[in-house]
């Protein structure tokens, strides 16, 4: 049976970094309100690269660690909410960049979830047997759509890119995955609105309040505690294996309260979860395989390891998936 192997990780961040100190001076926050609510210490912002560098970036660095060549690439998938365009996709962006020219490339929109519903659709394409790798990216510029006046909002948000390139292969990768959306919660957070606009219609358009990320926290951290336990319970259960045999569980980096609760709820214990939103913030679509990406290059996992990585985010969405390294 074909199995869905991750064989190389990547990351890019900015150059910029940004502490909770800095945002003090250009709202009214502290370090302590920050690190105490969210346990964020700074994060990366694009000075001017969009995400079509960042993700670019990380499908170069796939292809040299993975040691394949471009032409040889069948699909990139990026997930995303900051493309530089509507269309074309950050995908064919990067396929003209390296020069995929037999790939299929497309964008999916999950938001914080994207990473996890990217990775499952190339395991789709893949176990249908005719696609044999996938470059599968999650990138976000989201310096672009915060209210840099909003202090709820702002501080929670950084700038990256990581991804993984993968591989059909007799020995099994992803092992199992619960992915689910519940749409009829999409308004406790969005970004991006925008207006009707027409020739016709004599209405001054401009920027909505709602084009910026817009969010109610305490249903966000409620929705996030809720689903996150419940989908790692349920692939684990499916799977027929205790949280005792899985080496690390990779969270989505968004707040690590919400890791903390997750932890208590399972009886997993805190230090099996990797954390690093202390430097990044909460990256939205690139969290997930950013610190996966860390931990391959600190050479914290070995062949055969079990990890599963899980998020959730607007939508509202959520993603886990059980893997073998
Ligand atoms: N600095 C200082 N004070 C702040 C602040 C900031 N950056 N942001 C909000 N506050 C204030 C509020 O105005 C409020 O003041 P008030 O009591 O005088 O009205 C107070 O802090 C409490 O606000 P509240 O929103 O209730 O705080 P909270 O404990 O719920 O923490 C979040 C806020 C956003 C950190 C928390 O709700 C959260 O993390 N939610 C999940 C968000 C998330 O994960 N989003 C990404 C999804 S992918």
């Amino acid at each position: 049976m074909i199995s869905t192997r991750v064989v190389a990780t990547a990351g890019y961040v900015p150059e910029q970094i940004i502490s909770n100190d800095d945002l003090s001076k250009i709202v009214d926050t502290t370090d302590e309100w920050i690190t105490q609510r969210t346990g964020i210490k700074e994060r990366h912002i694009s000075a001017g690269e969009n995400t079509s560098v960042l993700v670019t970036n990380v499908a170069k660095k796939l292809l040299e660690r993975a040691s394949v060549s471009a032409e040889e690439i069948d699909l990139i998938i990026v997930a995303s909410v900051t493309q530089d365009y509507g269309t074309p996709s950050l995908a064919c962006m990067i396929q003209k960049e390296i020069g995929a020219v037999h790939a299929v490339a497309f964008d999916v929109i999950a938001a914080c979830s994207g990473f996890m519903f990217a990775l499952s659709t190339a395991d789709k394409y893949i176990k249908s047997g005719g696609y044999k790798n996938a470059i599968v990216i999650g990138g976000e510029t989201l310096s672009k759509i915060v209210d840099w006046t909003d202090r709820a909002t702002c501080v929670l948000f950084g700038d990256g890119a990581g991804g993984a390139y993968v591989e059909a292969s007799g020995e099994a990768g992803i092992i199992r995955e619960d992915i689910g959306s519940a749409g009829d919660q999409y308004e406790i957070l969005t970004e991006g609105y925008t207006e009707c606009a027409n020739a016709f219609n004599d209405k001054e358009s401009s920027i909505h309040p709602k084009w910026y990320v817009n969010m109610n926290g305490r249903e966000v951290f409620k929705f996030a505690t809720k689903n996150v336990a419940k989908s790692i319970k349920k692939v684990l259960e499916e799977e027929q294996i205790t949280q005792d045999q899985i080496k690390y569980f990779v969270p989505h980096q968004a707040n690590v309260r919400i890791v903390e609760v997750v932890s208590k709820k399972l009886g997993i214990p805190f230090e099996k979860f990797y954390i690093n939103m202390d430097r990044f913030g909460n990256t939205s679509s690139a969290s997930i395989p950013m610190a996966l990406n860390e931990m391959n290059e600190k050479g914290m996992l070995e062949a055969g390891d079990l990890v599963v990585l899980s998020g959730f985010g607007g939508g509202m969405t959520w993603g886990t998936m059980l893997i073998r390294w």
